[in-house]
């Protein structure tokens, strides 16, 4: 057996730093995808076919079809904290162990859900479009885009882990009044520390100013924010997503936007990426994004240092630090 027989063979299944790609080259084979091509399920299939592990990001989903037909497989390393990407009873059943990348992207993704709960409140990039064609014609009190206020609104986060409540303790400085709804209620001492009231998602949809969603995505809260919900808020207020867009239903958002059910949305994460649909597209009062919460380089590097990092532990024979069950 030659040295290189004796090293893991990883898959990379998208571009990463390339620094960290020669770093991982050191200890392992490597078969890389640094030309960020999309694959189809049948192409990371087979390239997944012969490898011991694989690092993936959400845009690769693995299922029990892959998994059985990679017979060597031991971990799969998510760079994301969410992991709706993986058929978790599948990697049960063949006890090929799951990671992913929490903590390292919690202050960098609040901040992004502030940003665009606050370009959205504030009509920003509506804003630009505005005066970039030419509309700006004199100054005027009334005849600009008018926006709702952040500053003492209430907020309403649905989803109140560790992203949620990081975002609770920004809001506090805008004083703003903070309620959340969970599957389960925080300690006291974390409630007051995020200066979080505990209120039922009915009161949460028609009291809030401004709502943002950051919950898992699971099977079931598929399209959880629909119609009906959107029904519950007020005329004057915002929703944003950054969380999974499957937990919008984005034909109900669009119309209760272009009808002016509710006032502007913010939307970070799409069902189809990267497609977006046109009926989001058509709409002014709704900032969209590409799914970038995480995006800044300091972090999306800690991210794949992270997965890479879980990949090798658990190669190793380790417990990877951010095992899933
Ligand atoms: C991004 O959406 C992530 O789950 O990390």
């Amino acid at each position: 057996m030659t040295q290189k027989d004796q090293k893991p063979k990883i898959l990379v299944a998208r571009e990463i730093f390339p620094d960290l790609l020669a770093q991982l080259e050191q200890v392992a084979d490597v078969q890389s995808n640094q030309d960020d091509l999309i694959w189809s399920a049948e192409d990371l299939k087979a390239a997944m076919a012969d490898k011991d592990a694989a690092i993936v990001t959400g845009g690769e989903r693995i299922d029990a079809d892959i998994i059985a037909a990679s017979p060597n497989l031991k971990i799969v390393s998510n760079i994301a904290v969410g992991y709706n990407n993986f058929d978790m009873p599948a990697f049960k059943a063949r006890q090929v162990m799951a990671t992913n990348t929490p903590d390292v992207l919690t202050e960098t993704t609040a901040d992004f859900g502030f940003t665009l709960l606050m370009a959205t409140a504030r009509r920003l990039t509506e804003s630009e479009h505005w005066l970039r064609a030419g509309q700006w014609k004199k100054f005027s009190i009334c005849d600009t885009p008018l926006a709702m206020d952040i500053h003492h609104s209430t907020l309403g986060i649905m989803g109140m882990g560790r992203i949620g409540q990081a975002i609770a303790r920004r809001a506090l400085g805008f004083g703003m009044k903070v309620r959340y709804y969970n599957r389960s209620r925080l300690s006291p001492e974390l409630e007051k520390e995020c200066g979080a009231t505990y209120v039922d998602r009915e009161t949460l949809l028609k009291e809030s100013d401004h709502i943002i969603l950051v919950m898992p995505y699971t099977p079931e809260n598929h399209h959880l924010f629909g119609e009906k919900e959107l029904n519950m808020m007020k005329p004057t207020a915002t929703v944003v997503n950054i969380a999974r867009g499957g937990i919008v239903d984005e034909l109900a958002l669009a119309k209760a936007l272009k009808e002016k059910k509710i006032f502007a949305a913010g939307i970070d994460v799409f069902e189809g990426e990267p497609t977006v649909r046109p009926e989001l597209l058509a709409l002014d009062n709704i900032v969209l994004a590409p799914h970038i919460a995480s995006a800044t380089e300091k972090t999306r590097r800690a991210m794949i240092e992270l997965a890479i990092k879980n990949c090798l532990t658990g190669l190793a024979g380790k417990t990877p630090p951010n095992l899933l069950s």
